[in-house]
């Protein structure tokens, strides 16, 4: 069983935590979830209306999605 989730945000989500604060992952990409691990570097210069899979660290487009 497999599925696909699409996520579009391109950076983390701080969480305060008292003083302190946690960067939870938004973009789906992080080996450390829930937590960023700067994984979402590779998605900054995603073009507007495209779909990407990402494996291995690398991007492919998905077409006809
Ligand atoms: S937001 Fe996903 S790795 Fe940083």
């Amino acid at each position: 069983m497999a599925r696909i989730i699409i996520h579009e945000d391109k950076g983390p989500k701080e969480v305060k935590v008292g003083k302190e604060s946690i960067w939870i992952c938004m973009c789906g990409l992080s080996k450390n979830k829930p937590f960023c691990d700067g994984s979402h570097k590779m998605t900054l210069d995603e073009e507007e209306g495209k779909i990407y899979r990402y494996k291995d660290n690398k991007r492919f487009e998905i077409k006809g999605f």
